[in-house]
């Protein structure tokens, strides 16, 4: 309707822009404890913050009067052509934010030409998730040299999976206050129940509803059954099994020689470890520190970057994860030696929010952001992008 020359409407068409509108309104919808899993970092939250200051540190480099009309986001990882440089992390109890959010995060990954990394504690089996899906996704490792890992590794091999990413960054579980403040247990699932948080619960009875209901807290993986007593059986399970500090090189060399298809470690952050990587013959590594939720003052990822893919010299490949939040921020990344990234709660505040829908709509506000810079920049390509095409910002911080 028009009025005095004004479009009226009751509300705003659009009121989610951007993946810190997401992010927001997420906020609101989940209960504190959710919430608190979800963003929480370790300890004083000092390297999830510098996970996004690290990409306010660089400017991109303009060129203009180019006449390019097409801008192409195409990328490979792990031999797997990928429309958008963009992967969904694996993200272990991905059922808090929704129940179904395995499955919605692969169906919705392949649908826009990129793929979902399945975690070992992933709310859905990785059975579940591989018949569901139409495409092959990536399987996330947490290793440990015993049965439960190998065990693991054929399950996700005969279920279809040929890539695999073996996390490397949690020979212990990092300490989140904050979602142990509203009810998290320090040491895992199941979640805390008191007065309190059955309070907050209340508040959100539509989160409440659903993901009580159905019990997709996490650990399926570990059990057949589902429901509560399914959900603490498994975790006590992974408690037990899957952190183990004493893990050395010569594990993840056995996991090589066994894994017949293409092996990242995830969590790499110094070049030494990249270079011993390389040399065992691994097919890439994840520039990664667990988006900030372990090692509290481990560096930045993005700050890490150059100098792991100057060690990895080409010889594997390189990602990056940890407080990707634009398109921009990919583009840098792009810039600075990786070949994708992945990102992880911004994923899981679009499916909080609107389900398929959120996580779909996540990806398309990045690949827009994506394809525009590089139109803004004058760059044809994702794969045009180089060390030239950033420089350090120079600005008072
Ligand atoms: C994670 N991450 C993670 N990584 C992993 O290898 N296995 C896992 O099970 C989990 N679980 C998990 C749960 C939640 C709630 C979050 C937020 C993250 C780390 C994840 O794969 C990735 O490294 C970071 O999330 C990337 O940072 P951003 O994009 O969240 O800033």
């Amino acid at each position: 309707m028009e009025l005095f020359g004004f479009d009226v409407r009751w509300t705003l068409p659009e009121r989610l822009l951007s993946i810190e509108d997401y992010r927001r309104a997420a906020r609101r919808r989940l209960p504190a404890m959710v919430w608190n899993y979800i963003d929480g970092g370790a300890d004083d939250l000092v390297t999830l913050r510098d996970n996004r200051s690290a990409f306010d540190r660089w400017s991109l480099v303009p060129g203009v009067l180019k006449g390019i009309e097409d801008h192409d986001t195409a990328a490979t990882v792990a031999g797997i052509p990928l429309a958008l440089p963009v992967l969904l992390a694996p993200t272990g109890a991905s059922g808090m934010a929704h129940w179904r959010t395995d499955l919605l995060a692969a169906a919705v990954a392949e649908r826009m030409g990129t793929r979902y990394v399945v975690s070992t504690a992933s709310s859905w089996s990785l059975e579940e998730i591989a018949e569901a899906a139409r495409e092959a996704h990536l399987f996330q490792l947490y290793p440990r040299a015993g049965t439960v890992t190998s065990s693991l590794m054929r399950r996700a091999w005969s279920a279809g999976y040929r890539t695999m990413m073996v996390t490397v960054d949690v020979p212990v579980k990092g300490s989140r206050e904050g979602e142990r403040r509203t009810g998290m247990r320090g040491n895992g699932l199941p979640p805390i129940l008191t007065p309190r948080t059955a309070l907050n619960f209340a508040r959100h009875p539509r989160w409440t509803y659903d993901v009580v209901r159905h019990q997709r807290f996490g650990g399926y993986n570990f059990v057949e059954q589902t429901g509560i007593a399914a959900a603490v059986e498994s975790l006590h399970i992974q408690e037990r099994e899957l952190m183990q500090s004493t893990l050395n090189w010569d594990d993840v060399a056995w996991m090589r020689d066994q894994w017949k298809g293409a092996l990242y470690l995830k969590g790499i952050l110094n070049p030494e470890d990249a270079e011993q990587a390389v040399r065992l013959g691994f097919d890439g590594v994840v520039v990664s520190n667990h988006g900030g939720r372990q090692l509290d003052f481990a560096p930045a990822s993005l700050d890490a970057l150059p100098d792991v893919a100057a060690a990895v010299g080409g010889k594997a490949e390189v990602l990056l994860d940890g407080g990707v939040r634009r398109g921009s921020d990919v583009v840098k990344a792009l810039a600075l030696g990786a070949s994708a990234v992945m990102i992880g709660r911004p994923y899981l505040y679009g499916v909080a929010v609107s389900g398929a829908a959120g996580v779909r709509h996540v990806l398309e506000i990045l690949r827009e952001e994506i394809v525009r810079t590089l139109t803004l920049m004058g760059v044809a390509s994702v794969g045009d992008l180089d060390r030239s095409s950033v420089t350090p910002r120079h600005h008072e911080f």
